[in-house]
């Protein structure tokens, strides 16, 4: 699960991983679920979909055939002109929600023995689980392959990110969208203030296309999307002590134009009840009433330029596939 609850260093060959999410304190955890379910309308942070069922889940996802996004920039990265972004230099790889690490696994496949020797991966996962298994695949993958595996709120915890070594940050997925548009530039522009001139940022944005792909790919036909939804509740009950019954919830995903994103929300089929030992009352849903627990914004490329030129880098290239439904934009720290 989402490690909250011990410090943990292992090593594995020259791979380290080092789970910092115990110094956010389980106290303050706590306190931010319940002030998000006290809120109106009901929301549950989206980075508590991520313990080591949800990870799962986003893996099974990601080879839906409805959820294009993954393939899609998968195909970009297969084709990226690494000798640019990453050359022969030493330098820092640092993948931020690195998942299950596959994406990574495209670019590094393609260097050269040689030049792996001067990288160092340090992909920063709120989920200890992948990335316990990312350090143990890679390990046999890519042997010699220098690895520091952080768990950590990207968030929050920024200050734990290596400085010195020349970076090339990777934001991959569009797991920027799951951000506030607000929150997306300061995001970016706090990644920024530790990178030095010559460094890069590597993001993938998804576009924006007709809603009735985008809906589907949130409305699978073999219901991963609604296993992923629901499973939030159960993290969430571990967490606060909470009882919800995920089947009490229905699964809804639909595309907010005005907001140019997929809002993810679970409804709750009939009157609820939530038992909570943190709270003196229970707190209570009424039939049909929701909780907000995604957002994944769509990007124009007017949005994606605003979110690098807030941050002071240049725009370097964007990387698009035929019918730019996924980018990757390549950005600069130049001085
Ligand atoms: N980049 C991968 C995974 C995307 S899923 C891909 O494109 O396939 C989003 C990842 O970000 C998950 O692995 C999740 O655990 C991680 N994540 C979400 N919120 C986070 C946060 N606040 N801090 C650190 N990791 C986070
Ligand atoms: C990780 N993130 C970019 C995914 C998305 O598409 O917003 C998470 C996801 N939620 C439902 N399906 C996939």
């Amino acid at each position: 699960m989402m490690g909250y609850s011990a410090r943990d260093a292992i090593k594995c060959g020259s791979a380290t991983i080092e789970n910092h999410l115990p110094e956010t304190g389980l106290q303050k955890t706590v306190s931010d679920i319940l002030y998000d379910l006290y809120s109106s309308p009901k929301r549950i942070s989206s980075k508590y979909f991520y313990d080591a069922e949800g990870s799962r889940l986003f893996t099974e996802i990601t080879r839906l055939p409805e959820y294009y996004p993954t393939r899609t920039e998968n195909a970009i990265l297969r084709e990226l002109p690494l000798d640019k972004l990453i050359g022969s230099f030493d330098i820092d790889i640092i993948e931020l929600g690195s998942g299950d690490h596959s994406k990574i696994a495209i670019m590094l496949d393609r260097l050269l023995s040689e030049d792996l020797t001067h990288v160092r991966y340090v992909p920063v996962d709120i989920s200890q689980s992948a990335l316990e298994t990312s350090i143990m695949e890679l390990a046999g993958r890519f042997p010699g392959l220098a690895v520091q595996a952080i768990v950590a709120d990207y968030c929050h915890q920024i200050h734990l990110l290596p400085e010195k070594r020349k970076k090339l940050f990777c934001f991959l997925g569009s797991t920027i969208g799951n951000l506030n548009r607000d929150e997306a530039m300061d995001f970016v522009r706090k990644i920024t203030r530790t990178m030095n001139p010559g460094d890069g940022f590597l993001i993938g944005f998804d576009r924006i296309k007709e809603t009735a792909v985008l809906e589907k790919a949130y409305n699978d036909a073999t219901g991963v999307t609604e296993r992923f939804n629901k499973n939030i509740l159960r993290v969430v009950n571990r967490l606060i002590l909470s009882d919800f019954e995920p089947d009490d919830f229905e699964h809804k995903a639909f595309y907010n134009p005005s907001e140019r994103r997929i809002e993810m929300h679970l409804e709750a089929k009939k009157q609820l009840r939530i038992r909570c030992p943190f709270i003196e009352k229970h707190f209570e849903l009424h039939k049909g009433e929701s909780i907000h627990t995604e957002n994944s914004h769509k990007f124009e490329l007017h949005d994606i330029l605003a979110i690098g030129a807030y941050a002071g880098l240049s725009a370097d290239r964007l990387f698009s596939d035929n019918n730019a439904w996924f980018s990757l934009a390549y950005f600069l720290k130049t001085e």
